[in-house]
């Protein structure tokens, strides 16, 4: 490839959202060109989200890479919300007529959209240094970066940032066109990985009034625990038998005793954080994922709102290539923004539900410990009350 480029959308970033962005671009016949920061290792090195939707699992069998997914996810159809020392199933096929949700890792979507990506011979620019964003307001955006030393440019009908929370595209934009909308949570959480059978089938969300806990998995004999930690709370200070110890003082009796403990493999503290920044559009300059918003993990969203967005973008995308049409583009920050804040809403309602709060917030302390306490006993009686729960968990249609 010359220094110099010509595509018609140039992705800034290779996690979930840059990927999918491009194979949905790909499988119409418009050409576009994938900019990372990072080594493909370095990208699937990251453990994250590992609950999607409906949604997002037929975005990934229409662009054909959903075959290891089938094989090797696992469909859930329900849930337990743990507290008060017992757990409660939330029947999500039973309240919303059939749907489920698959457990199925990010770094497996990403790798199977990586190898698909390669094996079709499509251009992506890993490593690559001193990314930036031009013109994205003019006739001509490029993107400019220089890989293994050498400087390279991009020219491009339209700039597609999928670069995360922490990258240059939303940055690039004026202060003055932007409105931040942001929550950060007195807590975090420390998550851990092991090659140990999960504790039960299906996950497990606890409110304790130690803090919450989460017990998931990646498969039959691999197991991803979160535990909720303050702020100030290190990696290095928790051994993995602490690690165990607060997550079993978090479970039911019966979930305690099944827990099946073992080294870490990874361990990791992400803070909380409720996020949008709107509009998500700039000219030519598209944000989607969390390049655009992000929402506390509590509701397993993050991942399943990136797969909506660049839904949306590359339907947008397409109509212009193809029928010269600006209405999708026109539409696209507000269908997104519509169901991001739904999604944002139900981030916050579950992690306000489950965690323990300090003494000084609205909702903390002892008093907030009890309306908790209420909320959930009246929730788990409720069929109303799970079915918003359930039709949000499975995810809102797109
Ligand atoms: P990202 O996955 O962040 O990908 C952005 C990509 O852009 C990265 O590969 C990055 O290297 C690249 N990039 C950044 N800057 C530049 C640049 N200047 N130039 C070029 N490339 C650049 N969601 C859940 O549902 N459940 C979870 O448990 C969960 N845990 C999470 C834990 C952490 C620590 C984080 C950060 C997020 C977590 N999420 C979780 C959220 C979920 O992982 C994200 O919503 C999802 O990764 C969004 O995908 P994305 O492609 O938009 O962004
Ligand atoms: C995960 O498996 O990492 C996971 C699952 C559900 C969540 C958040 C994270 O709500």
């Amino acid at each position: 490839m010359n220094a110099s480029t010509r595509t018609q959308v140039a992705i800034i970033g290779a996690g979930p959202s840059g990927l999918l962005l491009g194979a949905l671009l790909a499988d119409a016949g418009v050409d576009a060109v994938i900019i990372e920061q990072r080594s493909p290792d370095y990208v699937l090195g990251r453990i994250r989200a590992g609950v999607l939707e409906r949604g997002t699992v037929e975005l990934l069998e229409r662009v054909g890479v959903a075959d290891r997914l089938h094989r090797e996810g696992l469909p859930h159809d329900g849930f337990d919300l743990c507290f008060g020392g017992a757990r409660h199933r939330i029947d999500l096929k039973r309240l919303t007529a059939g749907k489920r949700v698959v457990v199925y890792g990010q770094t497996e979507v990403t790798r199977d959209l990586m190898n698909d990506r390669q094996a079709k011979g499509l251009p992506t620019f890993y490593e690559a240094q001193d990314v930036e964003i031009h013109d994205f307001d003019g006739d001509q955006p490029r993107v400019t970066f220089t890989q293994q030393g050498q400087a390279r440019e991009v020219l491009c009908a339209f700039i597609a940032g999928c670069d995360g929370f922490h990258g240059v595209c939303r940055a690039r934009v004026p202060a003055q066109a932007l409105t931040l909308h942001e929550r950060v949570y007195p807590f975090g959480w420390l998550g851990v990985l092991s090659r140990t059978p999960p504790v039960s089938e299906e996950l497990i969300y606890s409110n304790h009034a130690r803090g919450f806990a989460l017990c998931s998995m990646r498969s039959h004999t691999l197991s991803r625990y979160y535990v909720q930690c303050t702020l100030q709370d290190k990696v290095e200070n928790w051994s993995d038998e602490a690690f165990w110890n607060e997550l079993r003082l978090r479970l039911d009796p019966e979930a305690a005793d099944a827990l099946v403990t073992g080294p870490s493999i990874e361990k990791s503290i992400a803070p909380l954080r409720s996020f949008v920044a709107e509009p998500m559009r700039f000219g030519s300059l598209f944000l989607a994922g969390d390049a655009a918003h992000i929402v506390p993990p509590t509701g397993a969203k993050g991942l399943n709102l990136a797969a909506s967005d660049v839904h949306y973008l590359s339907t947008a995308l397409i109509e212009f290539f193809q029928e010269r049409s600006h209405a999708g583009i026109d539409h696209y920050s507000q269908r997104c923004l519509s169901r991001v804040w739904k999604a944002s809403r139900f981030s916050w309602w579950f992690t306000s539900l489950m965690h323990r709060f300090p003494q000084a917030e609205l909702s903390g302390g002892e008093i907030g410990y009890r309306l908790q306490q209420a909320e959930l006993e009246y929730l788990v009686q409720s069929d109303a009350a799970m079915t918003v729960l359930a039709e949000n968990y499975v995810g809102l249609p797109f």
